[in-house]
This record gives structure tokens, sequence and C-alpha cells, in this order.
């Protein structure tokens, strides 16, 4: 008895260990993990990209939000992360000339550490998972060349291309 009650109890301390956590989503290969969090983050603007029809909303953790908020983006504060969440767009069902978000294609982020992310040049971690599998994207630490290198056209803006869309000021 005393002994089935021990395997019990270790059996529902391993369960809520596992479900405690970080994700069932792999890391990315550069060892990113997956910020399980994000959509619950708060919009900084949206884009839409009129030759791959592609509609994007781009989102940020708390530290991105209030330096968005306080227009202090150049340089961003390490500890900002920036994600962008892009979808197929569609025809909105009710409404012809309107256009919404259809499949979804890809969930992807900027980490800002200047000291941990020195190294690459940009002071900030990339990683991208795709799908609603949400598998790592790229197949070593290098894929983020990639990301860095299309960005670099905005490197005096901090690597960042979107600006903060604007809103009225609130009055609380
Ligand atoms: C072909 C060029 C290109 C590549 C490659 C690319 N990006 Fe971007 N990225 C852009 C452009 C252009 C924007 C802004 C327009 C938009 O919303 O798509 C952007 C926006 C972003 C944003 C929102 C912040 C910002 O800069 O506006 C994030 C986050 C981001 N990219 C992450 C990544 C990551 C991570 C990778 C690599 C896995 C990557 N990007 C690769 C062109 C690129």
């Amino acid at each position: 008895m005393q002994r089935s009650i021990h395997f019990l109890t270790l059996l529902v301390l391993g369960i809520s260990t596992a479900q405690a956590g970080s994700s069932s989503v792999p890391p990315a290969p550069n060892g990113i993990e997956f910020p399980t969090d994000y959509s619950d983050w708060r919009v900084i603007s949206t884009s839409h990209r009129i030759d791959n029809k592609t509609m994007r909303v781009i989102l940020g953790n708390d530290t991105a939000i209030e330096a968005a908020r306080a227009g202090k983006t150049n340089p961003w504060p390490d500890g900002a992360v920036i994600g962008k969440i892009v979808w197929k767009q569609t025809e909105a069902a009710d409404w012809k000339t309107a256009i919404a978000p259809g499949k979804f294609v890809h969930a992807e982020f900027m980490f800002k550490d200047s000291k941990k992310w020195a190294a690459n040049g940009t002071g900030w971690g990339w990683a991208r998972w795709v799908g609603m599998d949400q598998k790592p994207f790229g197949t070593d630490a290098n894929f983020s060349q990639a990301c860095i290198t299309c960005h670099a056209p905005v490197k005096d803006r901090d690597w960042v291309f979107t600006t903060p869309a604007m809103l009225p000021v609130m009055h609380k």
C-alpha cells in the first residue's frame, strides 16, 4: 500500500512537472525557445504584402510595447521581443472587397539582448516557427544569416522595419 502511494505521488509530480515545463515546440537551431505566450502580446503594427498576398501583425512583449509607446525604439531596449505573425490573405466571407487572414504561414521573432547576441552583429536573436505544427525554421544556427542580410537595409533603425502604428493619445 505504502509503495503504491509513493508511486502515485511520483506519477502526479511527474505529470505536473511536464506541464509546467516549456512548450512541446522544439527550440530554434540557435537555441532560442519558443515564446509560448506570444498570442497574448499587444499589437505594434500591421502590414500586408501585396506581392505574395500575405497579411501580418507585428506584436511586442511588454518591454517592446512600452518602448514603442514611448518612442524609444532606436535602439530597442534589452528584453524587447518583437513578433511577426503571417497569414495568407483570403476574401472576407461577407464582404467581397475586404481581405481576411486565412491559412497560417509562420510566426517569427526578434529577441533583443545586446550582450548575448553581440556576436551576430545585430544584438538581436532571430527565430522562426513554421506552419500550424510550429516547426523550427533552419537546419543549423547559421539560418539567421538570411534574416540578418534581408534586414540590413534597416540596420540604422536597429534592424527593425516596422514603425509602431500611430495611436491617438489615451486619456485615462
Ligand atoms: C526577404 C527579406 C526578409 C527575410 C529573409 C527576413 N525578413 Fe523579417 N522582415 C522583412 C520585412 C520587409 C519586414 C517588414 C515588413 C513586414 O511586415 O513583412 C520584416 C519584419 C520582421 C519582423 C517584425 C519587425 C520588423 O523588423 O519590422 C520580425 C520579427 C522579423 N521580420 C523576423 C525575421 C526573422 C526571424 C527572419 C529569419 C528567420 C526574417 N525576419 C527574415 C524582410 C525579411
